[in-house]
Parts: structure tokens; sequence; C-alpha cells
């Protein structure tokens, strides 16, 4: 289990700035580690932001879909992250469970990177 990072971004605070079209800026670049996750709260929902071990960044539902747990405390390898509870692997770009207990799949949502700054729109899934 590796720790929990989180990042906040204020939605309330300068929308203006934040915004580009429906993507939210979440955080930079730099706030990820190497390979693994970090936790966002983007309008209410809970976000894993995670870099696999390709460099690609990723935003996936944080909470597995075998109980609430939260991935972004998982293990990333490859394309996929891993539940520390009960170690369901789901895969990065198509939230699809790689290995029981989890049979349903979580949502993943488009992720747009300008410059240093990491975008996810939560209104749409992938
Ligand atoms: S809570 Fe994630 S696999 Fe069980």
């Amino acid at each position: 289990m590796s720790e929990t990072t989180t990042v906040t971004n204020d939605l309330t605070n300068d929308l203006a700035d934040n915004v580009a079209g429906d993507f939210v800026r979440v955080c930079s670049v730099d706030d990820l580690p190497t390979v693994g996750a970090v936790q966002a709260e983007i309008a209410g929902l809970r976000v894993a932001i995670v870099r696999d071990s390709a460099g690609d960044i990723h935003a996936i539902d944080d909470t597995c879909s075998h109980a609430n747990v939260s991935l972004s405390e998982g293990d990333v390898e490859d394309g996929e992250i891993e539940c520390w509870l009960h170690g369901s692997r789901f895969d990065l770009r198509s939230g699809k469970p790689t290995g029981l207990p989890a049979i349903t799949p979580i949502a993943v949502y488009p992720v747009t990177i300008d410059g240093d700054d990491v975008f996810v729109s939560v209104t749409k899934e992938n």
C-alpha cells in the first residue's frame, strides 16, 4: 500500500482560471509521483490521478468497485492499479477489472495536459 497524497482544487475559487471547457485543472504534472496516484476531489467526486510506468496520466474513479476503498492508495504497475484491500486490478485505460474479486468496471475520465497542468473532465467518461 502506498501513501495517499491528496491534491485540492477549489472550484469555487476563480472558476475562469481553472476551467477550460468542461475540463478542470486538478494539479500539476509535478504533483504526481513518478509512478503512482494522488487523490483529487472534482465537483464532489473522488478521482484518482494516476501516472503509469510509461509516464501516461489517467483519471479514474478513486473508489474500488468491490468496496469503499481508495484506489489511489494502491500500487500502480504497467497500465494497471491494484486495490490494496483484496488485490483487484483495474486497467487504467478502460477501467475494467483484470483480477478478482472486483467484477464491475470503474469510471475512466478524459485527461488533457497543458504545459505542466493536468486537466480532467468528470462530465464525460472515456
Ligand atoms: S475493496 Fe477493492 S478489491 Fe476488495
